[in-house]
């Protein structure tokens, strides 16, 4: 791939219709996702698992870049090809998963911080060098009771900048994302009220470091009541509140907004999004970097059997093309069949 700019290379992974694929569990949770379908996580299961979704026929239509773990980036498959060079081939960029997890900030407290930040610049070296594009980092804010404090948006809005920064000074983009969780039994305008709180601290973090807003792109999660809350998922009502948070707290420069899915089902993350885009009225370019909504299909007909190689690609072909089309605002239910 050629020698591109951040600020170009932020643009093209939002532009066209296309967006990310999240392959960036790390060993724990590819583990957990494994285990939902009976099959042992191994190096060579996850090697063959991710070698299938990134040889995918077309994928390159729909999807810009992919977030890889560090044993991925560094993989190979069974005919010793690298997994890395082989996104780089179809004009995929490779992006490396960059934090170290999370910590409780006390001890009385769930409420977590993001590990990593001392060791970062070393650590981004040996990605940058072997063409690496794009960097992600997760930063968690929990709603309950007391939560989240002042104290934790603050210092993970703060990490968040900082990673930025040095993201940036090492010729990466970074892929800021701060999660507000669903987990909860909060309503739809909780979740407004915290996620603009949230961004509003984060931006407020990145312009203090002077991070170049054109040269980064923000991964938020959509505006919804929380998955224990009694409050059903109103698709006009999320779109509406999530395209009205964003323009409240995202500057104009930021190239692109890349969601999370979160835990919503594959459709309704393609259906939240075909939303948001049909209101036709963001600055911004608003496109998805899904985990599991991307995933979770082609991972069940997979079912650890290396025959079903190509109804898992199809499986996946088809959701990278739905959420494509919701970038567009041209996805339709109907088109499910498909
Ligand atoms: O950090 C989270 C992942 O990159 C996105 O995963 O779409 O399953 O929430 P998700």
């Amino acid at each position: 791939m050629s020698e591109e700019n951040i600020q170009l290379i932020a643009k093209k992974i939002v532009e066209s219709g296309k967006g990310i694929l999240a392959a960036d569990e790390s060993t724990n949770t590819i583990k957990k996702r494994f285990d939902s379908i009976n099959v042992d996580s191994n190096e060579e299961t996850r090697s063959f698992y991710r070698d299938t979704l990134f040889s995918t026929p077309d994928i390159s239509k729909y999807i810009s870049g992919v977030i890889l773990f560090e044993e991925t980036f560094f993989q190979k498959n069974s005919s010793n090809e690298s997994l890395k060079e082989k996104l780089e081939n179809i004009n995929c960029y490779p992006g490396i998963k960059i934090d170290q997890g999370l910590e409780t900030i006390n001890k009385d407290s769930i409420e977590t911080y993001t590990k990593g930040i001392e060791s970062l610049d070393d650590r981004l070296k040996p990605y940058s060098k072997n063409g690496a594009k794009f960097t992600k980092w997760r930063a968690v804010i929990n709603i309950g009771k007391n939560m989240p404090s002042k104290a934790c948006v603050e210092k993970n809005s703060s990490l968040l900048a900082e990673y930025a920064l040095i993201s940036q000074n090492n010729k990466l983009v970074p892929i800021v994302e701060p999660e507000v969780i669903m987990d909860g039994e909060h309503g739809i305008d909780e979740c407004y009220d915290i996620t603009v709180k949230t961004l509003t601290q984060v931006f407020s973090s990145l312009e203090e470091k002077n991070v170049d807003l054109k040269g980064m792109l923000l991964k938020p999660n959509m505006i919804v009541p929380g998955n224990q809350s009694s409050e059903k998922l109103d698709i006009k009502k999320i779109a509406k509140q999530t395209l009205k948070c964003l323009i409240k707290t995202v500057p104009k420069e930021v190239p692109g907004v890349v969601f999370l899915s979160g835990g919503l089902s594959s459709v309704d993350a393609t259906t939240i999004l075909n939303e948001i885009n049909k209101l036709n009225s963001a600055p911004w370019n608003l496109s998805f970097s899904y985990g599991r909504a991307l995933q979770e299909d082609a991972l069940k007909a997979w079912a650890g059997k290396n025959e079903n190689k190509n109804r898992v690609q199809d499986i996946f072909l088809h959701r990278a093309k739905m959420n494509s089309l919701a970038c567009h605002g041209k996805w339709d239910a109907s088109l499910e069949n498909e």
